[in-house]
């Protein structure tokens, strides 16, 4: 069974919200979980992990959150390869493009992202988008 860190960033919690139901959803499998803010672990700590399943919104016009989370995602980023990632974040008014962005990056740097695509739910997260979450999670468990 892999063992899962959920990283993420969150300004008004709703990528927290989405980042606690992947969590429920990863226990509910069985799952070995950590549940981490980025200001909480090492990205040398992170890639410990067999699986790591990064949240981060959407922020800036259409990047990830500049002072925190981009930095620590540029210091994993390097060493991606082969490593199994999950993607997740909430937006506002766009579309989506932030996380294009960013699946694109992790694609690119041959780490196995899970679906070939992150999770984005709409600010936060709906009975819809709570299931969503908490499906991740529990498909991490056996990613
Ligand atoms: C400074 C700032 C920049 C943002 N930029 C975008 C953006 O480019 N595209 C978008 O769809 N939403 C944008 N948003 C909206 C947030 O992504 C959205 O409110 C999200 O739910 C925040 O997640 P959080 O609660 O985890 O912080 C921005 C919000 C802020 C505060």
């Amino acid at each position: 069974m892999n063992k899962i860190a959920i990283i993420y960033w969150s300004q008004t919690g709703n990528t927290k919200l989405m980042a606690e139901q992947i969590l429920a959803g990863a226990k509910t499998a069985g799952a070995e979980v950590d549940l981490f803010s980025v200001d909480e672990i090492a990205s040398a700590t992170a890639l410990t992990y067999d699986v790591l399943a990064l949240g981060c919104p959407a922020m800036g016009a259409e990047v990830l959150e500049e002072m925190e989370f981009q930095p620590f995602f540029d210091e994993l980023l390097p060493h991606l390869a082969g490593k199994k990632i999950a993607l997740f974040g909430s937006y506002g008014w766009g579309t989506g493009e932030w996380m294009q962005t960013w699946q694109q990056e992790v694609i690119d740097s041959n780490a196995i992202l899970y679906n070939q695509e992150g999770l984005i739910v709409n600010e936060s997260p709906d009975e819809q988008g709570t299931e969503q979450c908490q499906n991740l999670g529990a498909a991490l468990a056996s990613f």
